[in-house]
């Protein structure tokens, strides 16, 4: 059986929020199947278009790899690596570079955003990460990739760059869909539901980390912002109880038509409470596989190499292929 190939990344570039877990990392543990097989990166390449902090970068980076292992990816289903460590990646990405326009990386709306925020380092290594994002994708031929919302445009960019490819060299890349799930796709701000929430977010009441303790997901949650309606609809006009409500049918499994006819009559105050309790209900065990990880570094360093070995040699043969279809490799 052809398994059909799963791909997707994340930065280790804050603490990971309640918005990545939904978008992203519940889906990617999901995916494990007889018939697929994952590659699951922490992207450090990708944090540092931004400045970083090299200790915390490499603490951040080995934190982020055992909250995957924490939140189910299963290093018997999948690979499981640091970008870094794959050095495929980067020359993957200048061989993209150079099969990419300028116009098409104007566009995307996460660089403007970035270069608005970092205006005293606007480098290029921001302006072409999408392009090390596609590299990171088509390197492994991959089919799917589960991300949210805010990460459409990119893979999109990585299908242009993939399809533009294969009409200039022949067929040489898988071309990548973007799995976003229907609820859970984009989290919103507790403290500015038109917002995302995002793990950079100046304001640590606006986001759940994933490692948050209980009472502290309790006051988050309490402090959310909402409106001076008092009924709980669903209704985007209404963001931050819409926001709640969203929230608590992804850690509930409810529909949003269960979840607003159980809250029939009741106030924000009684709706707070149960999403605080239902994240902390998934969250618990998985904060506690995460203490249990991180301080088995043997373990984890070990599933790292193992996991980097076998990307490495799954992107090696992409390089090969692309090197020999642009005339830089000798004939063997
Ligand atoms: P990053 O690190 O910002 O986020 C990781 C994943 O979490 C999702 N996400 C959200 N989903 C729903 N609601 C939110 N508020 C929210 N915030 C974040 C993101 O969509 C993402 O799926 N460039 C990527 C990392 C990356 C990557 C890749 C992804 C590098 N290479 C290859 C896919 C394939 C990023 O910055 O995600």
């Amino acid at each position: 059986m052809d398994k059909k190939i799963v791909l997707s990344g994340i930065q280790p570039s804050g603490v990971l929020t309640l918005g990545n877990y939904a978008g992203a990392l519940r889906n990617w543990s999901r995916l494990q199947r007889e018939d697929r097989y994952c590659y699951y990166c922490v992207a450090n390449l990708h944090a540092i278009t931004v400045r970083q902090e090299s200790e915390a970068l490499l603490k951040r980076t080995f934190d982020a790899a055992a909250l995957l292992l924490a939140c189910g990816v299963d290093p018997k289903r999948s690979s499981l690596f640091i970008q870094s460590h794959v050095s495929e990646h980067a020359e993957l990405a200048w061989a993209l570079d150079c099969n990419t326009y300028m116009g098409e990386l104007n566009r995307m709306t996460q660089y403007k955003d970035k270069s608005a925020r970092h205006a005293d380092n606007i480098n290029a290594g921001l302006f072409t990460y999408p392009v090390l994002m596609a590299a990171d994708i088509l390197l492994y031929q991959a089919s799917y990739v589960p991300v949210g919302k805010d990460q459409k445009q990119h893979v999109e960019i990585a299908r242009d760059i993939a399809d533009r490819f294969n009409k200039n060299y022949g067929e040489t890349f898988v071309m990548p869909e973007p799995l976003i799930p229907q609820v859970g796709g984009k989290v919103m701000s507790l403290q500015d539901p038109t917002k995302k929430m995002s793990k950079s977010d100046p304001n640590p009441n606006a986001f759940v980390a994933i490692m948050d303790e209980p009472d502290v997901i309790v006051k988050k949650f309490k402090r959310a912002v909402t409106d001076s309606v008092g009924v709980i609809a669903y209704d985007e006009e209404r963001p931050g109880v819409s926001n709640l409500l969203s929230i608590y049918c992804i850690f509930t499994g409810m529909t949003m038509d269960e979840a607003v006819a159980s809250f029939e009559g009741q106030g924000y105050g009684k709706l707070k409470a149960a999403v605080a309790d239902a994240v902390i209900n998934e969250l618990m065990p998985i904060q506690a596989e995460y203490s249990r990880i991180i301080k088995d570094e043997a373990y984890l360093r070990s599933v790292l190499r193992e996991g980097a070995d076998a990307a490495r040699a799954a992107a090696r043969r992409t390089v090969r292929d692309v090197y020999t279809r642009l005339g830089l490799s000798l004939a063997e």
